[in-house]
């Protein structure tokens, strides 16, 4: 297994740094240059929804727990825009950090839908309603009995849920065997430290993306630090570089089915 970052000095990507759209294409071949490409297309459109997550967690002030830290959730809001998704599925919504950059990024394109899955409702009110408009469904409930079969027809699939390994083998064993092959996934929480935690949601994910000869892109500053320090660089020359968030781990790995 790679991890595909593709930044001279860092662990083999296998990929070279073509076109921004056939790497991100292939998110196996999804490399950081790619990645700050995303950051310069979108910009104006990226500028204005950190402004709104800012505006929103200023007015919120403690009664909001936003979980994804910057990068994640900007690249996750940069590869909903090139993908141009009909159908997300978001697994763990919380308070609705990420939910709010998943709709943000269906409502920039015109286009799609996120289905959304967590077994507190607390995002209902938390949403918007300019921003759910009719692009969003909530199902309240363990998703383990909820899912249904969304999730056959998903574009993108997004997860950050429960954080162990019995939930890992389910969607791994459940989930990721019914999505369309090449469907661009992100799991939040694996890399804290340099490798996922031991019998963890992440160590289950790890071992299948093994067996599965399957590379991955992550922001994690444990992980990957020259990743940060790149995209740094790329933020402050579109000054993009004021926070949202103050937080700096990005533990998500980003992959395709
Ligand atoms: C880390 S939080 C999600 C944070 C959110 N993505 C954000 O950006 O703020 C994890 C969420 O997963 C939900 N969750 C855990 N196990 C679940 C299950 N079996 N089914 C549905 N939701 C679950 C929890 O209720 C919690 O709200």
């Amino acid at each position: 297994m790679t991890i595909s970052n593709n930044i001279p000095g860092s662990v083999d990507s296998g990929a070279d740094a073509t076109s921004v759209r056939s790497a991100v294409h292939s998110l196996r071949d999804l490399t950081v240059q790619a990645v700050s490409e995303l950051y310069e297309k979108y910009q104006d459109d990226l500028r204005a929804v950190r402004d709104q997550q800012r505006d929103f967690l200023r007015q919120r002030g403690k009664s909001m727990k936003a979980q994804l830290d910057d990068y994640e959730a900007e690249i996750t809001y940069l590869l909903l825009r090139e993908y141009r998704p009909e159908t997300v599925v978001e697994i763990g919504t919380f308070y609705g950090w990420s939910t709010m950059w998943i709709l943000s990024a269906l409502r920039d394109n015109g286009v799609g839908h996120l289905y959304s899955f967590d077994i507190v409702d607390r995002v209902v009110t938390n949403v918007p309603a300019d921003l759910s408009a009719d692009r969003w469904t909530f199902t309240k409930g363990d998703v383990r009995e909820t899912l249904g079969d969304v999730v056959d027809g998903a574009d993108y699939l997004f997860i950050d849920a429960d954080h162990g390994a019995r939930f890992g083998r389910w969607y791994v064993e459940n989930v990721f065997p019914v999505v369309r092959p090449g469907t661009p996934t992100s799991v939040h929480d694996v890399f804290h430290g340099r490798r996922p935690k031991p019998i963890s949601e992440g160590s289950v994910l790890m071992k299948w993306l093994v067996e599965k000869n399957k590379s991955f892109f992550t922001p994690s500053a444990a992980k990957a630090p020259e990743v940060i320090e790149y995209l740094s660089k790329t933020k402050k020359e579109l000054r993009l570089d004021t926070p949202v968030r103050e937080s700096r781990h990005n533990p998500m790995v980003f992959f395709t089915l």
